[in-house]
């Protein structure tokens, strides 16, 4: 899809280059949205100051060679030497027309696809999910559409937290409470922050429990095959419980995807052995660490990566560089994508130093840390229950349902609902609420958890989009087509027909930024400007009373572009679009 932003830069730098030589050809054209314009390209005024030349003559110089008559209707130079270009009403439509015919709404695939690895979710065994891991959930999830849907091979990785010496005292209270406790679904196994805290306080507070722990950690890390059998256990009950998550929020990840920490058990001493062959992991008061350049404490001194500590034991930074070194050479992927909490900033940095250290990460194999802002509560605090203890995920989103179903009734529906499809159409508008508030922020800024802000039906908020797409739905029913059936031709009269047309148009370069900066919201900033610019429409404009059969042709087009644009940008940021509402 020829974003015109693109296509201008392109033009402007061809003119740079006829007037003041090809080295020009890559200068910045300095491209911006305009209020006298669509676009304006101010390049003028930075190479004035170069060449020592008034910012209006190299403005007037540049015009004379600029080749846009298929693109552009009107260029004028105005105020100090900004080119104001207005883009011509064909070209417009032409343009819009080519991304409804395509069935990728005229989005490229990468010229060169790459195996991405997203990590994402990455929960704890046995440890309750917190609203941390909604997040690396939703964001994850959004940048694995995304990246597929730009033509890379993407691999889904769940870096489950399943390994570890907390493995010691949870399978002793296991066997303590009884395997069949497991089996039967009890609550003192299922609900994981009861079970994890009741191990815990007994492992605090009796000595012969807290040895046993320290013997089964022992047999767990020596593979002895009960005690694996019990630690699957432990992993099936939480498995359960978090695609039983993943399900209420409809997100992509499957068993196939997890890849928890215990993977790379057996791949810890082959990497611990090549940091010590490369030199790069050295002896320090004990443990063995590496020191990667440019990492110092308060007093300037190095600071050390802990790759194995004094007692034997390896580390949560030893897991991760084993997996780096995985992936490369056994994945053989280009990209590595983390997304976890800013909190583990400083981890991933040194772990990511390391890994060049030894070669594992280059610039040909990038490894990013997609980082993830805090959830705040309604106070401004890290989200907390009342009694001031961890959120639960699955009932935090229980309640986002709950709401979602009052707010529901209030709006007016296109029919009345049985109870089951109610349920249904309430389900994704409470998950489209919850995932669009969250993908809407920045990723790496805080963000305050406010069901009332989110759930409605106006606003910046998934409601508001779903609510827009069903809309247009509602429209081709009431024509007696499908979306599909509408195949124009796209011609632009009013002021609104042009400015929607104009919006669509930036779809395929939102979704490749968003996938390249690792952004979503930039994808979800541009699709309520898309809704926006439909609601305009929308009020200026009778579609099925059209004051005739081309108006109405062409705009029945429009509504099915924007239709498919939505419902696609949408989807790429996993939330759901009920066919009514
Ligand atoms: N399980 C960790 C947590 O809950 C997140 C894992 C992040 N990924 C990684 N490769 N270290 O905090």
């Amino acid at each position: 899809m020829p974003d015109p932003q693109l296509v201008l830069a392109a033009r402007v730098q061809a003119a740079l280059s006829a007037a003041f030589g090809p080295s020009y050809a890559d200068a910045d054209p300095v491209i911006r949205p305009s209020s006298f314009a669509d676009l304006q390209a101010n390049v003028a005024l930075p190479l004035a100051k170069k060449l020592g030349r008034k910012p209006r003559d190299v403005a007037d110089e540049i015009v004379a060679h600029l080749d846009t008559a298929d693109v552009v209707a009107d260029v004028q130079v105005s105020g100090p030497g900004f080119i104001n270009l207005t883009l011509s009403d064909d070209w417009i439509a032409a343009a819009a027309q080519r991304a409804l015919d395509d069935e990728r709404l005229d989005v490229p695939l990468v010229d060169k696809p790459q195996k991405v690895v997203v990590e994402y979710s990455s929960p704890n065994v046995a440890k309750e999910m917190h609203v941390g891991h909604l997040r690396t959930t939703i964001v994850g999830d959004a940048l694995a559409r995304i990246l597929g849907f730009l033509g890379h091979e993407v691999i889904r990785d769940n870096h489950v937290g399943d390994w570890g010496t907390p493995f010691g005292m949870l399978i002793e209270h296991l066997l303590d409470l009884g395997e069949d406790a497991a089996a039967r679904g009890d609550s003192s196994v299922s609900d994981l922050t009861e079970f994890y805290q009741a191990a815990r306080r007994k492992f605090d507070s009796d000595e012969a429990f807290a040895d046993r722990s320290r013997r089964r950690v022992v047999a767990l890390q020596a593979g002895d095959a009960e005690t694996l059998r019990l630690w699957n256990v432990l992993v099936d009950v939480s498995k359960r419980y978090f695609n039983a998550v993943y399900g209420q929020l409809g997100v992509t990840l499957s068993d196939a995807d997890i890849r928890g920490e215990s993977f790379y058990n057996d791949l810890l001493e082959p990497t611990v052995r090549e940091l010590e062959e490369k030199g790069i992991a050295v002896v320090s008061e004990g443990a063995l660490c590496a020191f990667p350049p440019g990492f110092t404490g308060r007093e300037g001194e190095p600071l050390p990566v802990i790759i194995r500590k004094s007692d034997g034991g390896y580390n949560y930074s030893t897991t991760d560089l084993a997996t780096i070194r995985y992936r490369v050479d056994t994945e053989h992927v280009d990209r590595m994508i983390y997304v976890v909490g800013t909190t583990q900033a400083l981890h991933f940095q040194m772990v990511f130093a390391v890994a060049r250290m030894a070669g594992w990460l280059n610039d040909d194999v990038r490894a990013e840390h997609a980082q993830i802002g805090n959830v705040l509560g309604t106070d401004g605090k890290l989200l907390r229950t009342r009694a001031g203890g961890t959120v639960k995920l699955s009932e935090l989103l229980d309640e986002a349902v709950e709401r979602a179903g009052a707010v529901f009734d209030e709006i007016q529906h296109d029919q009345p609902y049985d109870d089951a499809t109610r349920a249904a159409i309430v389900r994704d508008v409470a998950m489209g609420a919850v995932k669009y508030a969250d993908l809407s922020v920045a990723r790496d800024s805080e963000y305050v958890f406010d069901l009332d802000r989110m759930i409605s039906f106006h606003g910046k908020t998934g409601p508001y989009l779903q609510y827009a797409v069903a809309r247009i739905r509602s429209i081709f029913r009431k024509g007696g087509l499908t979306p599909e059936q509408a195949s124009g031709p796209i011609v632009l009269g009013h002021p609104a027909e042009r400015a929607l047309a104009l919006e669509l148009l930036g779809f395929g370069a939102v979704v490749q930024q968003a996938g390249e900066t690792t952004e979503p919201h930039r994808l979800a900033t541009y699709i309520y400007a898309v809704a926006d610019a439909y609601t305009t429409f929308h009020e200026n404009c009778p579609v099925l009373k059209a004051p005739d059969e081309e108006t109405k042709a062409s705009r029945l087009a429009l509504c099915a572009a924007t239709l498919r644009t939505l419902v696609t940008g949408l989807d790429l940021l996993g939330v759901p679009t009920p066919e009514r509402m």
